[in-house]
């Protein structure tokens, strides 16, 4: 219950205030994650909620998972977008619980774990540690880069391994441009160039050879680690190698949006926009803009939508809406997130493994995780919501800092 003013001067006697489905959203996703939250606490462990698995329980993942860094951003956001100071503590210990991630060598996602958590958790609560974190995670990331490509290489290819059963080398996928944030956070922290140029060097070289004339993007790039060549234009995730893999077109938007908040370079905000137009102006992109998983996949309209997507491309598209005003960027994203706060895409409280979102893709081609929740669209609903309000707040630009 909130104090209204009515026309004519303010009353003293409270009125119900409409909420604004943003604030509805917020409420929602507050209500349902801290039942999450209140089953992690009465566990006695620290558990790190990823998805739903087919049994119907709650997968939990260890710090080495490219998803674990989500559950502890959106405890963050939570925090920031609501204010409850119970959640600071919280949001603190479930980051820390990550603190052996600044090791990983061995996968590109350490932008992604580190960058969600601690990131979030440096720019909320100015911990001097999560810096440390921070810049030792980049130096992990930056062991990653392959000098003749020019790009950090994304999936090792050892022994008999998947990645080296499909006859890749040094295989480089789109999902790459998201982790870049930590490289450019770190050379903020440092004042070290070393980090900024490895993340430049991967854009371009991605930019180069990821993209299509229409704009949309491949999902794998296999080069050469000993000239630097391309061998292969590939899929893992997607429908097949030509095809427009959803969730890859929205870390294209975001990843390039997001670097030319850091470069001011207008080919990254051009080729953000280029692949946008791709998805906006696509035949097949549903009435509600929440994307089938792959636009090419072979039943639309009956194949599973990917709200993971479509929460990756809104969040990107308030950033973007502050960089450009050639289109109603802010709008389309709004049109989005109301999609995704419906009672299509918005679970009931205490249903969906009490995750915020339902009707999300993993991998198809690996038959798993198909029209599911997974944390990562719970984590960039929570950001899209936070960068909306603070657009709606005074417009500010992710460019200045906070
Ligand atoms: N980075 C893996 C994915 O987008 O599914």
């Amino acid at each position: 219950m909130a104090v209204a003013c009515t026309i004519g001067g303010c009353t003293d006697k409270p009125e119900r205030v409409e909420k604004t489905w943003s604030e509805q959203s917020v409420e929602n996703a507050y209500n349902q994650i801290k039942l999450e939250i209140d089953t992690i606490e009465a566990s006695g462990k620290i558990l790190n909620p990823v998805t739903l698995k087919k049994n119907g329980e709650v997968y939990y993942c260890g710090y080495a998972d490219w998803r674990s860094g989500f559950f502890p951003g959106s405890v963050w956001y939570l925090y920031e977008l609501t204010g409850d100071n119970t959640l600071l503590p919280l949001a603190q210990k479930y980051t820390e619980a990550l603190d052996e991630a600044k090791n990983l060598t061995w996968h590109h996602d350490i932008g992604f774990i580190i960058n969600c958590s601690y990131g979030n958790g440096l720019r909320l609560s100015g911990k001097t540690g999560y810096k440390d974190v921070m810049i030792e995670a980049a130096k992990s990331l930056c062991t990653r880069f392959r000098e003749k490509p020019g790009t950090i290489q994304s999936w090792n290819v050892t022994g008999n391994s998947w990645q080296a059963q499909r006859g890749w080398e040094c295989p480089v996928i789109i999902d790459n441009m998201m982790n870049l944030e930590l490289l450019f956070e770190a050379t903020e922290l440092s004042g070290d160039s070393t980090f900024y140029k490895v993340a430049v060097s991967h854009a371009d070289r991605t930019m180069k050879e990821q993209f299509r004339p229409d704009g949309s993007c491949y999902h794998v790039i296999d080069y050469s680690i000993s000239d630097g060549s391309v061998r292969h234009r590939h899929t893992a995730q997607g429908y097949s190698h030509e095809s427009a893999w959803s969730r890859g077109q929205a870390w294209a938007i975001y990843g390039y949006t997001m670097c030319y908040r850091y470069t001011a370079d207008k080919k990254y905000l051009e080729q953000a926009i280029k692949t946008f137009n791709f998805m906006k102006d696509h035949p097949r992109m549903p009435e509600d803009l929440v994307p089938y998983w792959d636009m090419d996949a072979p039943n639309i309209p009956n194949e599973p939508r990917d709200a993971s997507s479509a929460s990756v491309i809104a969040s990107a598209l308030y950033e973007l809406s502050t960089y450009d005003n050639q289109f109603d960027y802010r709008g389309y994203a709004d049109k989005i997130m109301k999609s995704l706060s419906s009672e299509n895409y918005t679970a009931k409280l205490g249903e969906n493994g009490r995750f915020v979102l339902i009707h999300s893709v993993g991998s198809i081609p690996h038959n798993s995780e198909i029209d599911v929740p997974l944390n990562y669209a719970d984590y960039y609903y929570l950001e899209a919501l936070k960068r909306k309000m603070d657009l709606e707040k005074g417009g500010k630009s992710l460019s200045e800092k906070e």
